[in-house]
């Protein structure tokens, strides 16, 4: 498979924005406008708006995702959403290791891949965040920290096919800043020869790898035209139907 022949997906992280009320109307008209697109779509809303949102997704094409989900599959875990909640609620996918997720709530590596293998497990597609801080990259510590991220957040993950990884440096999230599309695209490649040397090559061609951290309408189409950049996981440009449509579009 040529690099490029990889089907682009554009995913929108509404993090904690959006009642139910606001999330199904942007949800319509997300829906609405992206109609022809050849891409692969999803949205994710924060939980209480899932439901509502799957609705205005209707029939369309869009993927509805969730933003995170425990690490087990029911019992004592006050404040948790277990897998079969979400496939209950017509999930179909499952953003996990989001920077915030590591850096707010203190997830590790350990519990992050025990939520990979239980959403897989459950026919979650799954797609899995890694990224420096600036201090690591400054440090010249960033492709070995992605590395040893990607490595333990699929440990014990036989088949890629339902995974997808995001490449969100954390200083560019919310910042404004983007990777430049070289060093994105060199991040990029170093994730999928990571994959072909744990896997082979042809999970490696196969994978999608978003890159995340202020993608927005201006930029998209740099980042998406590089050759291991295979979609985007957009954050708040995702929180406007017209600018996350722009990104959707950008390069058809
Ligand atoms: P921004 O697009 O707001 O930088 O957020 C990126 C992100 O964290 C998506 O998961």
């Amino acid at each position: 498979m040529a690099e490029k022949e990889r089907r682009l997906y554009i995913a929108g992280n509404w993090k904690m924005h959006k009642t139910s009320g606001e999330a199904r109307t942007l949800a319509a008209e997300v829906a609405k406008a992206v109609g022809g697109s050849s891409r692969t779509i999803m949205i994710a809303p924060p939980f209480t708006a899932l439901a509502a949102v799957r609705d205005a997704l209707d029939s369309s094409r869009v993927r509805l995702g969730a933003q995170n989900m425990a690490c087990e599959e029911s019992g004592a875990h006050t404040g948790e959403i277990a897998p079969a909640m979400l496939t209950d609620l017509g999930v179909e996918t499952v953003i996990l290791g989001h920077s915030e997720r590591r850096a707010i709530y203190g997830e590790d590596d350990t519990l992050i891949n025990r939520k990979v293998r239980l959403a897989r497990a459950h026919g979650l597609e799954v797609i899995l965040c890694v990224g420096e801080t600036i201090e690591q990259r400054e440090a010249g510590e960033a492709e070995t920290v992605v590395s040893s991220q990607l490595e333990q957040g699929l440990a014990g993950v036989e088949e890629l096919s339902g995974v997808v990884v995001a490449y969100e440096p954390v200083w560019a999230i919310g910042t404004g800043r983007t990777a430049s599309p070289s060093d994105a695209n060199a991040m990029h490649a170093l994730i999928r020869s990571n994959v072909e040397s744990w896997y082979d090559r042809d999970a490696a061609e196969a994978l999608i790898i978003q890159y995340g951290g202020s993608v927005k309408p201006g930029n998209a189409a740099e980042l998406l035209s590089q050759q291991h950049i295979d979609g985007a996981l957009v954050g708040g440009a995702s929180l406007e139907a017209d600018s996350f449509v722009a990104i959707v579009r950008a390069l058809e």
